[in-house]
């Protein structure tokens, strides 16, 4: 068997590759599976269909019994990368319902827009050059000044995810401003962290998380020194204080697994705030 593999030749391998993986997306996502970008393109999160599909479907269900999402929201999504969260809100959202998904990086953004835009119009996509040295480092703008190109309470649901598990301090703070200037009063935001507190410490330190968090500074931990938005964790109470600041009133923390955790919702902390 292993003979005949070896003497198949290379483009007759990608054809097979290309063709058992258009199976496999028509079979998950059914009419959809035009929307699904090759896995290749998945430079977002974990490749493959099956997680793509997962991790979309999880977060239908947690927008939905955890932070109340109804059908006919404004919903911002920021960092919203090649659509692995948006999909299935494609099939929850009805025609009053308005999305817009934000991303400084543009083959998400452009994705997102050729496949998803044509089929559903109240889904609008646009890149933001925003520098960050792991997704956009020709960006011309800085996080940490970058105003949003919405009007003040646009929004009545904001979500950020796995965005500021890759963003530096003062970047993060300005972001979280600027999404308390975008929700309109009892507007609500869920957004993803590593958070460090006592017990992911505790987990960190004993090896049993799946971030090797080695290098240490005041509010923060990062895995690199030299790409240090590769995977960031910020201390829980700085995070807790930037939200009273921006006028956020945190109602829902359910941490995750990613530190080790046996008890957990999602693999990122979760944090669910209502404008005040
Ligand atoms: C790990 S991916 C998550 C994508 C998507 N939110 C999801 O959960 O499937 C992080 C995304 O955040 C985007 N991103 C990073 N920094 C950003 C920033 N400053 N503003 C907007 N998007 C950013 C990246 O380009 C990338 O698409």
């Amino acid at each position: 068997m292993s003979l005949i593999k070896r003497l198949v030749p290379l483009s007759l391998k990608q054809k097979i590759k290309t063709f058992q993986e258009d199976f496999q997306r028509r079979q998950l996502f059914g009419a959809l599976a035009p929307l699904v970008p090759p896995v290749e393109r998945m430079y977002d999160g974990p490749p493959g269909l099956a997680e793509f599909k997962a991790n979309g479907e999880e977060f239908l269900a947690i927008y939905r019994e955890r932070c109340g999402l109804r059908p006919d929201e404004r919903m911002l999504d920021i960092g919203c990368g090649t659509g692995r969260k948006t999909l299935p809100l494609t099939q929850y959202f009805d025609a009053r319902a308005v999305y817009e998904g934000v991303d400084i990086r543009q083959e998400g953004v452009d994705w997102c827009r050729e496949k998803i835009t044509p089929r559903f119009p109240h889904f609008h996509f646009r890149q933001i050059d925003v520098y960050n040295q792991l997704y956009n480092p020709r960006g011309t703008h800085r996080a940490s000044e970058y105003q949003f190109p919405f009007p003040d309470a646009s929004f009545s649901f904001a979500v950020l995810g796995s965005v500021f598990t890759h963003m530096l301090p003062d970047d993060l703070a300005h972001y979280l401003r600027e999404v308390a200037r975008m929700l309109e009063s009892r507007g609500r935001c869920l957004i993803s962290y590593f958070l460090l507190n006592e017990e992911s410490l505790r987990h960190v330190e004993a090896g049993e998380g799946t971030l090797d968090l080695k290098y240490v500074s005041e509010q923060y931990r990062v895995i690199s020194l030299e790409v240090p938005e590769e995977a960031i964790a910020f201390d829980e109470r700085w995070v807790t204080n930037l939200y009273a600041e921006a006028g956020l009133e945190i109602v829902r923390l359910d941490y995750g697994s990613w530190c080790g955790r046996r008890d957990h919702l999602s693999y990122q902390d979760l944090v669910l705030a209502v404008k005040s």
